[in-house]
């Protein structure tokens, strides 16, 4: 892809989404793989598809809001009930609970959209008459990478109480996706939905551009020998490739990051699928905007800074000092120094010549100004990922890999 496209919008984006990310998911034996059908993946599925949508009485679905834009409540949240989108291929899966009484209710328009990197969250191709772009992430019960994709009610409910938080983050080099808006069918923890993500990032500045993280580094798949985004970036640029890097991109997600955990207790999933850089029209990079937002929250962290815990579940579910230490790697080490860093520094050693230890020490420079108390957080001396054999569900089982840490 040229770097020119990105400043086309909206399909930009999606175009990157989809097929901007060959070679970028090799960081563990299940990243690649996915039960999704084919024809609703992102790279190798078709142009678009549309969601199966019915109209709920209100009294049947919670509804979660984080301040969503009016044109977005208004279209799903109606006088005459509230338009419920599932994905067609959930919709044929006859083992998927309530699914039954979801295929009662009166069928309302369906929705085209086109999957993002995810599989799981979709664009809808048209936006409605008064409101922003918007993402549907959606109740996908088929394993992709990891984890078994559910959106159940607790989910649906932290990743808007956490939008809601994150407003009161501000930092000059941070934004977010919000999810504002999410639908559960019916009340109980097993009931599912799914949540509406605006495109505009908050807070919103005008003439902004968003390149996926994972798009900078990865190849194009219908391009294979276009040069990747971050090298015609530091070529338009002529900027210095190492210096460019860690003050603009790397060191950024880290402080981005940092004050999340540090002032909200957040544990930003700060990945390079959960992360956007934003530039101008310069191509600049100016913020990183931060999505997907079903994390894990420290309730020690949230105590510290006298906030409360406005969310379901046990935060980290993690009720021994070692224990959170243990996440705190797991997210910081494995999902952005590992799964996002590693691929950047390898950018910087093919294309520059760039000893990766020299990018690894500027960043954890700054990485112990920005969390100056980590020794109490971290491990100090090694690193934790998820076991090999984990269950597919969100359980956890976490192992020592004994090995120093690479980017703190
Ligand atoms: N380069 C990449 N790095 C990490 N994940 C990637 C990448 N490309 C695609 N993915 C996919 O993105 C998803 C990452 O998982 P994660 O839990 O962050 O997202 P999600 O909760 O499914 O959706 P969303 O980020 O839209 O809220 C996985 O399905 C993974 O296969
Ligand atoms: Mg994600």
């Amino acid at each position: 892809m040229d770097l020119a496209a990105v400043f086309e919008g909206e399909l930009a984006l999606l175009y990157m989404e989809r097929y901007v990310d060959e070679g970028a998911r090799t960081y563990s034996p299940l990243a690649g793989e996915t039960e999704a059908s084919p024809r609703y993946r992102p790279e190798r599925g078709a142009p678009s598809f549309e969601l199966v949508a019915v109209n709920t009485p209100r009294d049947r679905v919670s509804v979660f809001q984080a301040d969503p834009s009016p044109g977005l409540l208004q279209h799903f949240v109606r006088p005459q009930g509230v338009l419920f989108a599932v994905h067609p291929e959930t919709w044929a899966n006859e083992t998927v609970e309530r699914l039954g009484d979801i295929r009662a209710l009166p069928r309302d328009m369906s929705i085209r959209v086109a999957p993002t990197a995810s599989t799981r969250t979709v664009l809808a191709l048209e936006r409605p008459k008064n409101g922003p772009g918007y993402f549907l992430k959606l109740h996908y019960p088929v394993r992709i990478s990891r984890f078994n994709r559910e959106l159940r009610r607790k989910n649906i409910h932290n990743s808007v109480a956490v939008s809601r938080d994150l407003a009161n983050l501000r930092f000059d080099k941070f934004a977010y996706l919000p999810d504002t808006l999410g639908v559960a069918f019916g009340m109980d923890e097993q009931s599912w939905g799914f949540l509406v993500r605006e495109t505009w990032p908050r807070p919103f500045v005008a003439d902004r551009f968003l390149i996926p993280c994972f798009a900078l580094y990865a190849g194009d798949l219908n391009h294979p020998d276009a040069p990747p985004l971050l090298v015609q970036m530091i070529d338009r640029l002529a900027a210095e490739p190492v210096s460019f890097v860690v003050d603009r991109i790397l060191g950024p997600v880290v402080e981005c990051w940092a004050r999340a955990a540090r002032q909200r207790g957040i544990l930003l999933e700060s990945h390079a699928q959960n992360t956007l850089l934003e530039v101008d029209r310069d191509c600049v990079p100016r913020r990183v905007v931060h999505r997907d937002f079903d994390v894990w929250v420290d309730p020690g962290a949230r105590h510290r800074a006298g906030l409360g815990m406005p969310f379901l579940g046990r935060g980290m579910a993690a009720d021994t000092d070692e224990a959170v230490k243990q996440h705190y790697s797991l997210v910081y080490d494995q999902f952005i120094g590992h799964h996002f860093f590693d691929y950047v520094a390898g950018i910087l050693k093919r294309d520059y010549g760039v000893d990766e230890a020299i990018v690894r020490a500027q960043v954890r420079e700054v990485f112990h100004h920005s969390f100056p108390d980590a020794d109490r957080l971290f491990p100090l001396r090694t690193m934790f990922k998820f076991r090999t054999q984990s269950p597919p569900d969100r359980s956890v089982v976490l192992e020592d890999m004994q090995q120093p840490p690479v980017w703190r």
